[in-house]
């Protein structure tokens, strides 16, 4: 098992591009209904800044933290909030912005426990997606790419809390 970042899987140009695209979609889709986006900290923090600047309607801006994963690369299933939201969100529409889906065991626990305070609506936006998340079947309705199973660092993404400076995704090791 290597532990450097290896090969560019997603560069820092096609990023661009790709959040550009989600962002001209989500405005498109809110248009009139000043959504909440929450951004999960910490590995979703410059996916939700570079989005949000992109989008060409107004919003306002929560974070959430949630520990799952410790600081090995396999899912421990546990999910604990460490960081709630700022504010209440009944009656609003909410915009849940993740990095990485693997398991989706992360984003499942989030949305229902976002649904239980009365929303007016609840989607979920990730910029990736691992295989494994299509079995949970969670709707998740913006996907900026798809990846294969393998754990990538970058972009706000980390090993062990390393690398979430890196401009690009790139591929830590196979698993
Ligand atoms: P899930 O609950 O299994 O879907 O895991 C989601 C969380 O695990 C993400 O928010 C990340 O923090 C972490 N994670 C999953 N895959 C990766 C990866 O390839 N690189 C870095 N973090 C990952
Ligand atoms: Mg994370």
């Amino acid at each position: 098992m290597s532990d450097a970042p290896g090969e560019v899987l997603v560069s820092r140009e096609r990023l661009t591009e790709r959040v550009a695209e989600m962002a001209a979609e989500i405005s498109a889709d809110y248009a009139g209904r000043d959504p909440l986006v929450i951004g999960i900290l910490k590995g979703a923090v410059f996916f939700t800044a570079d989005l949000v600047r992109e989008m060409s309607i107004p919003c306002e801006l929560d974070f959430m933290a949630v520990s799952s994963y410790g600081s090995a690369t396999h899912s421990s299933g546990v999910v604990r909030i460490t960081k709630d939201l700022d504010v209440a969100i009944e009656g609003r529409h909410v915009l849940l912005v993740e990095d990485v889906i693997d398991s989706g065991r992360t984003l499942r626990y989030l949305m229902r426990n976002l649904a239980a305070r009365d929303p007016a609506s609840v989607e979920t936006c990730a910029l990736l997606s691992k295989p494994a998340a299509d079995r949970l079947d969670l709707g998740t309705r913006y996907v900026g790419f798809r990846l294969p199973d393998v754990f990538v660092v970058g972009y706000g993404l980390d090993a062990a809390e390393r690398y979430r400076e890196l401009p690009y995704i790139s591929v830590l090791s196979k698993p």
